[in-house]
């Protein structure tokens, strides 16, 4: 048997990088006031129907829906803020004003054609913040830029456009309708299956006539006032706080739920396919018809980093502190107690589970590469004597001292990691 298309084990080196992401994210993540929620694996699948709009990608192609055995329409989630929304509500969350910041670590899953980066089901680390105040715009932005340089990534532009209101959408929407069906020799088949429904998607097709992208309609060309000068406020705030950023008049996100301010970290990074977005969101208004859920948020995409990042990083495997070597039955019986301590300590702590020649069961241990070997010498059986053997020293100790010194030895590893 396979594991299924798209998907993949994480396992090994690469499942201590994925930690080491969610660890550095939950971190940081907790220092902005953010609480964690998990939500369900599957909803109902017309939330997400009624959320990210019938007409995107996700929905219409990529959705894993099903019904259950009691007929109910369900979907595996392809995404948070919509799960998140609904248990803001569901759980009356609303009620405190602590609980407006909220993040999550979790599978999502997509029906895509799967490449590096981009499988059917991946992890993203997102965060929602159901309030409208000007300043969470930025504290994402700010976020998002900690995080990435904490998992030292650097190779990336951020990307920003404010695409305004429904109503001035609509407007852009009718241009560049007219706009495309005045080229439409230049589009293929499939982009043009797309004018009508949804235009938007044409803007960031990678196989596309160049200067036709460029040539078209900009939303920025009917914006009114408040447009203006919410978006003007955000470049000027991240002017001062010296944030590097592009503005890209077609950046338009395919979730139909965003308004206003929209942003993406876009890799530039040589381990990723050309232009691959690790970190996209935005802000939304009134989603499930209900204002309580207006606000911002930010999903990121956890297989895209670890790709970005795996060829140079080093995190260290946890290795073994310590392997006892027991020759007897009684003294393995002896010892239970002893070893149940040190690990609850933390210590990672091994030993043989059969017995068989001192010589035999010393090449087992070694194999496993421990930090120290820990057994008794024939002439100290009867004796608290215990030999301690390292990289580079041996020592006879009673065992207070072995104890004493595993100890010491775990406290200096996790002050330096
Ligand atoms: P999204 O742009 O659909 O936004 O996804 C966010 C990120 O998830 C992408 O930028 C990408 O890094 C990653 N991603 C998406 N699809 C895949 C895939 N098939 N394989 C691997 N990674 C993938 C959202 O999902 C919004 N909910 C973000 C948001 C939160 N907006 C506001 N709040």
């Amino acid at each position: 048997m396979k594991k299924p298309k798209g998907t993949k084990d994480i396992l090994g080196k690469e499942i201590l990088i994925y930690n080491h992401i969610f660890k550095t994210f939950s971190f940081l993540a907790l220092a902005y006031n953010f609480k964690q929620i998990i939500t369900p694996t599957f909803e109902e699948a017309a939330l997400f129907k009624k959320e990210i709009g019938k007409e995107a990608e996700v929905i219409k192609k990529e959705l894993y829906e099903f019904k259950d055995k009691a007929n109910r329409l369900i979907a595996l989630k392809p995404e948070g803020t919509a799960s998140v929304a609904r248990a803001y509500l569901e759980e009356k969350l609303y009620a405190a004003k602590n609980n407006q910041k909220l993040f999550y670590i979790d599978s999502m899953f997509r029906y895509e054609s799967p490449q590096k980066g981009r499988l059917r089901e991946f992890f993203q680390i997102g965060v929602e913040i159901f309030s409208t105040e000007f300043f969470n715009k930025i504290e994402l932005i700010q976020l998002s830029l900690s995080f990435l340089r904490k998992i030292k990534i650097s190779d990336f532009v951020l990307k920003i456009n404010f695409i305004s209101s429904p109503e001035i959408r609509n407007i852009y929407k009718k241009q560049l309708i007219k706009y495309f069906k005045k080229n439409i020799e230049l589009l293929s088949d499939q982009q043009k299956e797309k004018i009508n429904t949804n235009p938007f998607r044409i803007l960031d097709e990678k196989n596309i006539n160049e200067s036709l992208i460029k040539n078209a309609p900009k939303i920025s060309e009917f914006y009114d006032e408040r447009s203006e000068k919410e978006f003007q406020e955000i470049i000027k705030t991240l002017d001062s706080l010296e944030i590097e950023y592009q503005i890209d008049p077609f950046l338009v996100r395919g979730l139909d739920y965003y308004t206003d301010f929209v942003f993406e970290f876009v890799s530039t990074s040589p381990h990723l396919g050309a232009k691959t977005t690790i970190i996209g969101g935005g802000e939304y208004s009134n989603l499930l018809n209900d204002e309580r859920l207006s606000g911002v948020g930010f999903a990121v995409g956890v297989e895209r980093l670890v790709e970005i990042i795996k060829t140079n990083i080093n995190i260290k495997e946890n290795l073994i502190d310590a392997y006892f070597i027991f020759e007897t039955k009684e003294m393995f019986f002896d010892n239970l107690v002893l070893i149940n301590d040190l690990r609850k300590l933390g210590i990672t702590v091994e030993f043989n589970k059969k017995i068989k020649s001192f010589n035999k069961l010393f090449q087992d241990a070694v194999k496993v590469n421990p930090k120290y070997l820990i057994f008794k010498e024939k002439d100290n059986y009867n004796k608290d004597d215990w030999t301690v053997k390292g990289a580079d020293f041996k020592k006879i100790l009673p065992i207070k001292n072995v104890i004493k010194l595993l100890k010491l030895e775990k406290s200096q590893y996790n002050e330096t990691n």
